[in-house]
């Protein structure tokens, strides 16, 4: 007996590999996502021999809508599946400025799209099951637009937003949610985007291993947003604090007082 099926996506690398590899520790079977089918197939011979549980190498290229159909319709219909890991993301290799449109456009089709596809479909099924998990990889830049590439910085504010009001549907049902942002983490991420690892200050980048233990932490406290460098956790609370004190102020009848508009409609009357 297994707890059932995680799917993990971005599983040929970094952040998705060291999930695969706890998620067959904890006793889930697993359905591996990416395109290199060597690395797939090399992770799953691997984690079935260690842990005894059934793992399947699934080559797919999530860029490509009819790849990215295949794995949405698997999660609607293999009722093993428990747990959905959205990993697979690229990262910029310079700024808006300087990239070429179709190169931004993939990087946000595959990190925007894609994740939100497949987030949709777990949600659906999982909720039809009664249960089931969503983990979403977004990035700690989602929170410091300024500092980053803003088409990736964008894309991560999407992952967030979308698993914060995501959480709210899914309660109810009792399936979980969780968004995770990383600071700098060390895999191919950096390599892929032509960007020397050596650059980033050694103090400022945490192991994936590191990383994904403190991620699934937080995924069993239920928290739904995991931050894993911020050891005040109170930081974030007060910016959330912050952000719903605004709520009742943001839709209203009339335009604010210092935009002048209310007082020139009243003088025109
Ligand atoms: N590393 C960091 O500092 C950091 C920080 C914050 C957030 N993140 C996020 O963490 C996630 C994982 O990144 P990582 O750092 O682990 O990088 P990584 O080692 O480069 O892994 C990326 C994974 O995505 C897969 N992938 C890329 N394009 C794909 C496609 N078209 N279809 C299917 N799979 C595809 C890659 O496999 P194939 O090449 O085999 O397809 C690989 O398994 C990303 O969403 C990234 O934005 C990373």
């Amino acid at each position: 007996m297994t707890i059932g099926t995680a799917l993990v996506t971005g599983a040929s690398s970094g952040i998705g590999t060291v999930y695969a590899e706890k998620l067959a520790q904890r006793g889930y079977d697993l359905k591996l996502i990416a395109r290199d089918r060597d690395r797939l197939d090399r992770l799953a011979e691997k984690l079935s021999a260690d842990h005894g549980v059934t793992v399947q190498a699934l080559p797919a290229d999530l860029s490509e809508p009819a790849d990215l159909e295949y794995v949405s319709s698997m999660l609607s219909y293999d009722a093993s599946l428990r747990l959905l890991v959205n990993c697979a993301g690229i990262g910029p290799s310079g700024k808006v400025l300087a990239s070429e449109t179709a190169g931004l456009a993939g990087m946000v089709y595959l990190n925007v799209d894609a994740l939100h596809l497949l987030t949709v479909a777990a949600a659906k099924a999982f909720v039809a099951r009664g249960q089931g998990g969503i983990i979403n990889i977004a990035s700690v830049v989602a929170l410091m637009p300024e500092r980053f590439n803003p088409s990736y910085v964008a894309s991560k504010a999407f992952v967030l937003a979308l698993t914060q009001a995501m959480a709210v549907e899914l309660e109810p049902h009792g399936v979980r949610i969780q968004a995770v942002l990383p600071g700098f983490t060390r895999t191919e991420i950096f390599g892929r985007a032509g960007i020397d690892i050596n650059i980033i200050p050694d103090e400022m980048m945490m192991d994936a291993e590191e990383m994904v233990s403190a991620a699934l932490a937080g995924f069993d406290q239920g928290e739904i947003v995991t931050i894993p460098s911020l050891a005040d956790a109170r930081l974030w609370e007060t910016l959330e604090d912050a952000r719903h004190s605004l709520a009742p102020h943001l839709s209203l009848k009339h335009a604010a007082e210092r935009y002048g508009v209310t007082k020139a409609r009243r003088l025109a009357r």
